[in-house]
């Protein structure tokens, strides 16, 4: 997978530009890894950049300054950007002062959730005791906002993060039988995601049998799987820094009729929403067609939590499909959004089913991204 070129970090820092204007803000300072890396290929576990009207400043630890040299070398070069190798780790938090002290009186955005209080404190006492006329102030998905609607670059590393779950679905399957532990099939599920060529994991691996598959994020524990279970498979990985997620639910052997009826349902729900997903519509309104089906049959109550998350650079990002969220405005689906489908329902006792898909918004309705059969697989 290529790294988005130069005029394509180009364009994200336009579009950041623009907001920093609308919200009054004369620099930006960026702390979270996902949004450094969106606006300048730096992929590192540490680095900060600050956004101004003409140039990025890119600071980074020695860890990563001869990375950062040798991608400013290449077509993904960051624009505009001047680098500073901080000393060591604990340089950051004075070279990011020095850096506002140089630029003057100025408001200066900074990532309330991301920045540590103590970060935040330490910035503040710093500038003030050097007499600066700056001032922080927190902003909320001032990047977030930009990357829920993909490029052309993000929707074909989504689209190939996607496609590639496909082959290890068919390895998970196989690896699903009587006799087994949950941990032994998550391993395998793992070792196939290296061999189909991601990165990593997208998150832990879940695999829950029997009982534990009315746990929504059960970790994979040594309980042996048995004729009868219901097995929830859910895993990820990232490629080219994109990730997917996808749920299965198996049964071995002839599930029992609640069991089946839990499995319609959730199958069902999930194609509901499918079936609404469009731009213009409200991402509440995905999320209460999957609800919808769900009550109808009397599972609303053990549908805990919402129908679906972006993806992207994060596996859990804009946009939530949730029910409207008090304090936010209402989210309305637009080409270019990808995020997962994935209503479940968790009843102790007798069992839990999820279904999980990537989906990308189109301009005319969804394109579902990841390639495997929906219909109940009954596995000996
Ligand atoms: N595996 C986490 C999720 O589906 O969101
Ligand atoms: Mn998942
Ligand atoms: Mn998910």
């Amino acid at each position: 997978m290529s790294l988005p070129d130069s005029a394509v970090l180009s364009r994200r820092h336009q579009g950041l530009r623009q907001a920093l204007e609308a919200h009054g803000l004369n620099l930006f300072v960026v702390t979270t890894p996902s949004n450094v890396r969106y606006l300048t290929n730096h992929a590192g576990s540490a680095g900060i950049a600050i956004l101004g009207g003409s140039h990025v400043d890119l600071l980074v630890d020695p860890r990563y300054g001869e990375a950062v040299r040798q991608l400013q070398g290449s077509n993904a070069a960051c624009p505009d950007l001047d680098l500073y190798v901080v000393e060591g780790s604990g340089g950051y938090e004075e070279a990011v002062v020095e850096r506002l002290v140089r630029a003057g009186s100025l408001t200066a955005g900074f990532e309330a959730a991301h920045l540590t209080v103590s970060r935040h404190v330490c910035w503040q006492k710093a500038l003030e005791s050097r007499g600066s006329a700056v001032k922080l102030k927190a902003t909320e998905g001032m990047i977030e906002r930009q990357r829920v609607v993909k490029d052309a670059g993000e929707i074909a590393a989504l689209r190939e993060a996607a496609v590639r779950l496909g082959p290890v679905a068919e390895v998970a399957f196989r690896a699903v039988r009587p006799g087994v532990t949950e941990r032994r099939v998550a391993t395998t599920i793992d070792a196939a995601l290296g061999e189909a060529g991601y990165e990593r994991p997208a998150f832990d691996t879940i695999v829950a049998g029997g009982d534990n598959s009315a746990l929504p994020h059960h970790h994979p524990s040594d309980r042996v799987l048995v004729d009868g279970d219901l097995v929830v498979l859910d895993f990820g990985g990232v490629l080219g820094g994109y990730c997917s997620d996808l749920t299965r639910t198996v049964a071995i052997g002839q599930p029992s009729t609640d069991r089946r009826h839990l499995y319609d349902a959730v199958r069902d729900a999930q194609a509901a929403a499918l079936a609404v997903i469009r731009p213009g519509v409200a991402v509440s309104t995905v999320d209460a067609a999957a609800r919808e089906v769900l009550n109808e049959r009397g599972l609303g109550d053990v549908f805990g939590h919402g129908t679906g998350h972006g993806l992207g650079l994060e596996v859990h990002e804009e946009p939530r499909i949730s029910r409207p969220r008090e304090g936010f405005p209402p989210e309305v689906l637009q080409p270019g959004m990808v995020f997962t489908v994935e209503p479940g329902a968790y009843l102790p006792g007798v069992g839990g089913v999820r279904i999980e898909d990537d989906v990308l918004v189109t301009e005319t309705g969804c394109e579902i991204l990841t390639d495997v059969p929906r219909e109940l697989m009954i596995l000996h």
